[in-house]
């Protein structure tokens, strides 16, 4: 059932969407004129990620981007952003193991962005800094299953949980994430009956990348649906778009106009 639209996403709003059974649309993005056809369509929840590293700044992995880099992204989506949730991931290496650390960076990006709520990834090695940044008000969405900062303890980007000890710590760390809190989890490329699973059990809604239909929401990077980036062809992604080519061909064309002068032409000109 579709409940009237909101003017607003809020964290309650997500909750109750949970509770009715109505599935959260998520989309990362990282500026204002991306944010702002977004936030027209009517997406629930906007999630400035730190693939922006990737996919903004061209690096292989979500490491180097600096909390200074992600608050600049976060303050461009929320000049453009009236309606959807915004979420700000918190960098790599500014709240893990100091939950002092994890406080000081979140007030930043909520004082310096005016963003809705923060990201972190990880289970029960972060529950300190979530505790910490939840007793200053601020929301905390968290993170399991394929962290992309824990890529060097990894080393590849292969489907996470598959084998019991892993999936067993990925449930457990799914409910110490719930109860200490947090308003949403996105479960990253893992098995779908296992997201179901901590779907079905937890009573805070799960955002799926890679995790299957039974989860509360979903969750894809624009660059990677829009077809823009192309060396990035999972399992989980749908492309809605070949914006690679299309913005190719149209480049492609403005060059042929301006070597051929056939632009600008005279109705384009003073
Ligand atoms: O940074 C990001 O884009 C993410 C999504 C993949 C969930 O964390």
């Amino acid at each position: 059932m579709k409940a009237p639209r909101v003017t607003k996403v809020t964290t309650h709003v997500l909750q109750e969407m949970k509770l009715r059974g109505e599935k959260i649309s998520m989309l990362t993005t990282y500026d204002f004129s991306m944010a702002r056809i977004i936030d027209s369509a009517d997406i629930d929840v906007i999630l400035v990620g730190d693939s922006a590293s990737n996919v903004m700044a061209g690096y292989k992995t979500t490491l180097p981007i600096t909390l200074n880099e992600m608050i600049y992204h976060a303050s461009s989506v929320m000049r453009a952003v009236k309606r959807a949730l915004v979420v700000v991931d918190l960098p790599f290496g500014t709240y893990q193991g100091n939950s002092r650390e994890a406080l000081n960076s979140s007030i930043r990006i909520m004082k310096e962005s005016n963003a809705n709520a923060v990201k972190l990834e990880g289970g029960s090695e972060v529950i300190e800094s979530i505790d910490r940044i939840l007793s200053a008000g601020i929301p905390v969405m968290g993170h399991l299953g394929l962290t992309p900062q824990s890529i060097n303890k990894f080393g590849t980007y292969v489907v996470r949980a598959t084998q019991d000890e892993e999936a067993d710590k990925l449930f457990e760390d799914a409910k110490k994430l719930a109860d200490a809190g947090c308003f949403a989890i996105v479960l990253e490329k893992i098995p779908a009956a296992l997201a179901a699973k901590v779907t079905e059990t937890i009573n805070i809604p799960t955002i799926g990348i890679g995790a299957g239909s039974k989860v509360d929401g979903q969750v894809l990077v624009i660059h990677d649906m829009l077809g823009i980036n192309q060396e990035f062809s999972p399992r989980f992604l749908r492309r809605y778009h070949n914006l690679y080519e299309e913005m190719k061909g149209a480049v492609e064309a403005y060059i042929r106009d301006v070597k051929s002068c056939d632009f600008p032409n005279e109705r384009e000109q003073y």
